[in-house]
């Protein structure tokens, strides 16, 4: 069990950016919460980017979903991440940006795979009410990804949702107690300032 906060904050960072390389990590698909009037929601994401020197963590959504309002609206954004063979869970806090047709959308849009790309090719928003079940996609891409020009109207509705992390909170569990630690962003001094909590 690392007992130095130092320690502890590169390992989250680094946790971090391993779960956004790697597809059987379990810090690639985070749970990220909004709130918004008295109201919260919650779902899966995949982790496409932790930056640490930036402070960034981010997740690529269809720009028509309902929680881009949400994301924009609420103040602080929360994701949850748990790692069951480590026994660690991340907390991380932050504003979010939702990118839309701009560099930082383009620059991901052109990493993105063809294959993906076809999601953001659905004629209706998601969340839109239907009569029957239905994937959404364009019938000529149930079978088949897109060519890259057939996947280009895509970027249109292709949002990058950008959390600038202001607190971080690890949590480890052992048989013998769990142990807590919180980080917070001290903007001022532009460094982490790191704590123990009980658990
Ligand atoms: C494993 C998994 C990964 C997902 N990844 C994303 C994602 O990266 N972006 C996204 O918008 N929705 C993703 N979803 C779907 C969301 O959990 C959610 O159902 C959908 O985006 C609608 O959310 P909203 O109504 O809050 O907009 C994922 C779901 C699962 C189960």
């Amino acid at each position: 069990m690392p007992n130095d906060l130092t320690t502890i904050l590169e390992a989250i960072w680094a946790g971090l950016v391993t779960g956004a390389q790697d597809a059987r990590h379990p810090f690639h698909t985070p749970v990220v919460a909004t709130a918004r009037m008295g109201d919260c929601d919650a779902r899966v994401v995949v982790l496409r980017r932790a930056t640490p020197d930036h402070r960034e963590l981010a997740f690529h959504t269809d720009a028509r979903a309902p929680k881009v309002p949400l994301l924009q609206a609420c103040h602080t954004t929360a994701w949850v991440f748990y790692d069951p063979a480590g026994k660690v869970q991340i907390r991380a806090k932050g504003e979010t940006a939702v990118h839309r047709d701009d560099a930082v959308a383009a620059q991901a849009w052109a990493r993105t795979k063809l294959m993906s790309r076809r999601c953001y090719l659905a004629e209706l928003a998601p969340s839109t009410p239907v009569d029957e079940p239905t994937s959404g996609l364009p019938a000529a891409f149930i079978e088949r990804s897109p060519t890259a020009p057939e996947s280009e109207p895509g970027f249109a509705n292709f949002a990058v949702c950008v959390t600038t992390v202001t607190r971080l909170e690890w949590l480890k569990l052992a048989a013998r107690g769990h142990q807590r630690a919180a980080f917070v962003w001290d903007a001022d001094a532009s460094r982490w300032q790191g704590s123990w909590l009980t658990p």
